[in-house]
């Protein structure tokens, strides 16, 4: 039985490795090590924390103590490592947990490998990293695994420092390491801060979406369980002292993927807002990399990998989750909430419930019928349209014996309530946790 900690899986790509890694591989121990950090988010793991192949850890990798003692307590035997400090911007402001946690930390878990597994070949480290180690391309060429390190920012520096040191524990101790550098993620559970998930919420909230500089900036993008699989490769069959490049083949600029990804959205949730006017191009970053280019072709022809999700297909992916996540959000408010009914909000919650009613009454599915009140919700258009008596007015029609869901929800649509209804459920739901001292 393998013993594989995983550091950073309470992170967005730790998410993915983790489950992936205790759902397919039940024969091994999977110790999941992260302390936390604003980037975590444990939820996302609640489907896999009972399973009995699995462990998670609130520990710091700063803490050279606590990370040996992990590794003599559960005989750790394999190491996927991604806690990381992992956001360009927060480096520029202050580089000193950058230095911390990418560095020190990843030399913490390098020295407890090495003092723990002497005269172990069959062991591994396995440290991954970024493509931004490799500096700015312009607009020919792409990263090879032979690409001179020329980090351009903090963040890209502490982990191409972490990068030489895990090669240099293979050359110094014999040390069992591979290493890969990917390119962008983008996919389920990413942090807000990050860029495709700002201009998702952006359009969500219709607020202004930032854009370093003119958006000429040119990105590689991944799916993150793409990049899953390509660990899961390399994990598996990867050369001990080898690196591999991964890229998803996908090259856009900044503004033009904000231009698709509006598009998309308002293909899934059609309504009459110009998100174009949402565009705001601000200050570019400083030391902003023009270009980046994956190489991917190593991985390819040697561990048989190559990226499968479309870029289309994984932005889709998101955008119709909004749908799904709205749906939990209105079971919560519907449960949490009753208690405020009869006032300003709770007329909202009067109208849905007898939205779900009338579906259940005409036969619509009780999933779909709360899909397309969700819809109608995100895809409908301006408060400033909205008023008490056509919202009396709706509330009677869509309630009444002879009124239907379809004419209910197209004069919704018609009179441009949506936007209203959302920001009523927001400050419903809002005033509902308060009540609760939730
Ligand atoms: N996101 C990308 O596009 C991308 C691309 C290439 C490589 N990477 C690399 O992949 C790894 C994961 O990236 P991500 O985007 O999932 O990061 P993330 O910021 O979403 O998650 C990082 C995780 O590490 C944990 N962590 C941070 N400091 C820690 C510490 N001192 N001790 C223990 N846990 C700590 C955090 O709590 C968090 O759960 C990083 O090493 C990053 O450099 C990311």
């Amino acid at each position: 039985m393998k013993k594989i900690l995983i550091t950073g899986g309470a992170g967005f790509i730790g998410a993915h490795v983790v489950k992936h890694f205790v759902k397919e591989y039940s024969e091994h121990q999977i110790i999941n090590l992260d302390c936390l950090t604003y980037a975590a988010e444990p939820k996302n793991l609640s489907d896999i924390e009972s399973l009995e192949n699995y462990k998670f850890l609130e520990l710091n990798i700063n803490n050279a103590k606590d990370v040996d003692d992990v590794f003599k307590k559960y005989e750790i035997s394999h190491v996927i490592h991604l806690a990381a400090e992992s956001h360009v911007d927060r480096s520029i402001d202050n580089s000193i947990d950058f230095a911390l946690t990418n560095v020190i930390g990843t030399v913490n878990l390098l020295n407890a490998a090495k003092n723990n597994w002497i005269g172990k070949r069959d062991h591994l480290f396995y440290h991954i990293s970024t493509d931004e180690v490799y500096g700015s391309l312009g607009l020919n060429g792409s990263f090879k695994e032979t690409t001179k390190y020329d980090p351009k920012s903090p963040y890209s520096a502490s982990k191409a420092s972490s990068d030489h040191f895990v090669r240099s524990y293979f050359n110094t101790h014999n040390l069992p390491v591979v290493i890969s550098n990917c390119s962008n993620n983008y996919g389920p559970y990413q942090n807000e801060e990050k860029f495709i998930p700002t201009v998702i919420k952006s359009l969500i909230d219709r607020r202004p979406i930032p854009i370093y500089g003119k958006g000429k900036n040119i990105r590689d993008w991944l799916y993150v369980h793409d990049h899953v699989l390509a660990i899961e490769k390399i994990f598996n069959n990867g050369s001990i002292g080898e690196t591999y490049n991964v890229g998803g083949g996908y090259e856009i600029s900044n503004l033009d993927l904000v231009y698709k990804i509006i598009e998309m959205y308002v293909d899934l949730y059609p309504n009459k807002f110009n998100y174009n006017d949402l565009i705001s191009f601000v200050d570019d970053r400083k030391g902003h990399d023009f270009r980046y280019s994956i190489d991917s072709s190593k991985i390819q022809s040697e561990l048989d990998w190559s990226p499968k999700m479309k870029f289309e297909e994984g932005i889709k992916n998101i955008l119709g989750a909004l749908g799904e996540s709205e749906e939990v959000y209105e079971e919560e408010i519907i449960d949490k909430a009753t208690a405020i009914s009869g006032s300003g909000p709770g007329y909202i919650f009067y109208f849905m419930e007898s939205m779900l009613k009338s579906c259940k009454e005409i036969g619509i599915d009780e999933n779909l019928s709360k899909k397309l009140i969700i819809k109608t919700f995100l895809g409908s258009a301006e408060l400033a349209k909205f008023s008490e008596k056509n919202f009396e007015e709706l509330k009677k029609e869509v309630t009444s014996p002879n009124g239907t869901t379809e004419a209910g929800l197209k004069t919704m649509a018609d009179n441009n309530l949506g936007n209203a209804i959302i920001l009523g459920i927001k400050s419903a739901y809002k005033r509902a946790r308060e009540l609760n001292n939730d």
